[in-house]
């Protein structure tokens, strides 16, 4: 499946916000890919895909976690919404074609981040928090640092991200905690 095909198919499975987000992120992604030398194409490719598996129910995703053998630990068994980029890993391999592991992964750790991610991840995971309808106190900040240094964005988009995360009492996902770490002792060597 080309680009378009598979934008028309998003467009049919996906809530129309969340099919112009897919856009957005693909849009944001193919900027971030042509600042930092990456594949401007499989970036493109890649933000478009990333929410996939986003319009399935939290049983759906838990059924198709199991089916593919995706490890649902303590933080995702009662927040099943972060399963979506695992699953949706699977999906854009066994249901659009994509056979590039670095793509796969890309869209896997884009809800939790984690460590080590290579550029392709920090680039979706960016992207999808500053796509152009993506709105929120500080947006033109990180906009703006994504653009100058992915690994100060990362830190930035981690911070806010257990922010969000405490103030609503939900559970913090570990390898949040485990890519923030990495990102910070890498800054500090
Ligand atoms: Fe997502
Ligand atoms: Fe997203």
């Amino acid at each position: 499946m080309d680009y378009n095909q598979i934008a028309d198919k998003l467009s049919c499975i996906l809530k129309a916000k969340r099919f112009k987000h897919s856009l957005g992120v693909s849009q944001s992604a193919a900027e971030l890919a042509a600042r930092f030398g990456e594949d401007v194409d499989k970036a493109k490719l890649t933000g478009l895909l990333h929410d996939c598996a986003r319009g399935l129910s939290s049983n759906n995703l838990l059924q198709r976690a199991e089916a593919f053998f995706i490890g649902v630990n303590d933080v995702k068994l009662p927040q099943p919404v972060l399963l979506h980029a695992p699953v949706g890993a699977y999906l854009a391999r066994n249901e659009y074609g994509i056979s590039d592991p670095q793509m796969l992964k890309a869209i896997a750790l884009h809800t939790t981040g984690g460590r080590d991610m290579g550029t392709l991840d920090k680039i979706i995971y960016l992207a999808d928090c500053i796509e152009p309808s993506r709105d929120f106190p500080g947006i033109d900040k990180l906009r703006s640092l994504a653009f100058k240094d992915l690994d100060a964005a990362m830190l930035a988009a981690f911070d806010q991200s257990l922010h969000y995360v405490i103030e609503r009492s939900l559970l913090i996902h570990p390898a949040t905690i485990e890519g923030r770490n990495y990102l910070l002792l890498k800054q500090n060597n």
